[in-house]
């Protein structure tokens, strides 16, 4: 039972989590597979931001039971948000899942997995189940596995257990489309903090991530450089509130804040071109992070910055310490340091209490703002958070017809950014071939995703692409190299 398939639901930080874990587990002699129906062992990385996606989770487990029926050593596990958030309750309506680990033991997956074999193998007969969902200190440090492709068996540089000699290479990072050899991985998320302390009306995450914890400096800067050694060009940051990264461990020096003396170190390191982050908090993003864009030629032109209403009596409501005034004011402050900036956002539309003009301050706000791109969420209950005991919640027909506004609005913004973009030369990052496996595709600083005939030695390297195509979600170009064969 040593092949492991891990599905992801949610955000950036759970894709990493189950990278983190992947790596982990194959350093312990698992495979990670491609194929779910080719598994022993089905982990499923979930989330619980929205019901939907706590109900997706649970659909999916529901449904494995069957197979758990025909093959009783088949292995299902629920992993991260979810699984904090509802603990050894989710057995009641799941019994056939065998495995339970909460956000801060993703590093104990491994050894999960070895005891639920080792019971297998001396021929336990009663369900052996694990739940483990513990608080633990410092476990903010223990993702910073990464799954690269020099990782493979067999390759210099990384010595495998003597127990996984006969393990397959993973696939999970190996693109479709290539030969034998695996491609380069080109991006890499970080994790730089765990948690967070704002404690937004609307918000799990508290729950499920825990207090807000920093990874140490050093380790993280480490971590980039070890990624830009090994081919990486591109790094986005990750945690729940950046702008807050290493308040309570780090001193401001000379007005600069300890999240914008992390993105100055990881600007200096050689290998890598571009920088990334994500999420900041309105409230933290201050004139040093502003002033940052203006001299930190790395971190890319484009901010996800969450406005999540534009109502202030709404984002009273919400917790949410930021006027409509200010948020717009560090929107316009950007766009004075960096006037090319692209921005995303989060909206939730029908708060309890969201009244038509508390939507059309919304609305204005974001139509303002000129989002190139925007997650617009219906609000969803989440029991345990204050606003799940408002009074006034929104009917679910008055929510829908504001995400289509919103929606509408949107898609506007995105065609009129693309039809400025035909024409013009964009700096693209290779990042690998398309998922048709057609031709490959990359990225502007702008994080609009390109694709273009290129060539398998591109990948990793920053090239100008002439786009000359658009649809709403994509642009389409030619490589504008001299010299260079597609
Ligand atoms: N309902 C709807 N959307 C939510 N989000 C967080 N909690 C909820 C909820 N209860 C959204 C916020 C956040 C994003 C990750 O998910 O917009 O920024």
């Amino acid at each position: 039972m040593n092949r492991v398939f891990i599905k992801t639901y949610g955000c950036q930080m759970n894709e990493r989590d189950s990278e983190a874990v992947a790596a982990m587990l194959r350093a312990r002699g698992y495979r990670i597979v491609q194929d779910e129906n080719a598994c022993d062992v089905m982990l499923l990385n979930t989330c619980s931001v929205r019901d939907m996606a706590e109900q997706k989770a649970i659909g999916k487990a529901g449904y494995l039971s069957q197979r758990k029926k025909r093959n009783p050593r088949f292995v299902i596990g629920i992993l991260g948000c979810m699984a904090q958030n509802r603990g050894a309750a989710l057995l009641d309506a799941l019994p056939d899942v065998d495995l339970i680990v909460g956000t801060q033991k993703f590093h104990q997956v491994p050894d999960h997995l070895d005891n639920l074999r080792a019971a297998q193998e001396a021929g336990a007969v009663l369900p052996t189940r694990i739940v483990d969902i513990a608080e633990e200190a410092g476990s903010q440090n223990t993702i910073k596995d990464h799954l690269l492709p020099q990782d493979e068996p067999g390759r210099a540089g990384t010595p495998l257990p003597a127990d996984a000699s006969g393990s397959q290479p993973s696939t999970l990072n190996s693109q479709p489309g290539s030969g034998s050899e695996p491609l380069p991985q080109v991006t890499a998320f970080v994790s730089i903090q765990q948690g967070c302390n704002m404690d937004c009306a609307f918000c799990i995450v508290p729950k499920t991530r825990g207090d807000e914890r920093s990874r140490p400096m050093d380790e993280i800067v480490r971590e980039c450089e070890e990624l830009a050694d090994r081919g990486v060009r591109e790094i986005t940051l990750l945690g729940q509130i950046v702008t807050s990264y290493g308040r309570r461990d780090y001193q401001h020096t000379g007005g600069v804040s300890p999240f914008v003396q992390l993105l100055e170190r990881v600007n200096a390191i050689s290998g890598i071109r571009r920088i990334r982050f994500t999420s900041p908090h309105p409230r933290g993003f201050k004139d040093d992070l502003v002033a940052a864009y203006g001299r930190l030629e790395k971190l890319c032109e484009y901010v996800h910055l969450p406005m999540q209403s534009g109502s202030d009596r709404i984002l009273r409501l919400m917790n949410r310490p930021y006027s409509r005034d200010r948020y717009r004011q560090i929107v316009d402050d950007l766009r004075r340091v960096r006037p090319d900036m692209y921005f995303s956002t989060d909206i939730i539309v029908g708060f309890p209490g969201e009244t038509a003009e508390d939507f059309e301050q919304t609305r204005a706000l974001f139509e303002a703002c000129n989002y190139d791109m925007a997650y617009i969420f219906k609000y969803s209950i989440r029991s345990g958070t204050p606003a799940a005991e408002l009074a006034d919640q929104v009917p679910d027909e008055v929510k829908e017809e504001r995400n289509q506004i919103l929606l509408r609005l949107l898609e506007q913004n995105s065609d009129r950014r693309n039809a400025t973009l035909l024409g013009t030369t964009q700096e693209v990052l290779v990042e690998g071939p398309d998922k048709k496996g057609l031709g490959y595709m990359g990225r502007t600083r702008g994080n609009r995703i390109v694709h273009f005939a290129a060539h398998e030695r591109l990948i990793g390297e920053l090239v100008p692409v002439k786009i000359n195509r658009a649809s709403t979600a994509v642009l389409y170009g030619e490589l504008e190299l001299a010299g260079v064969e597609p």
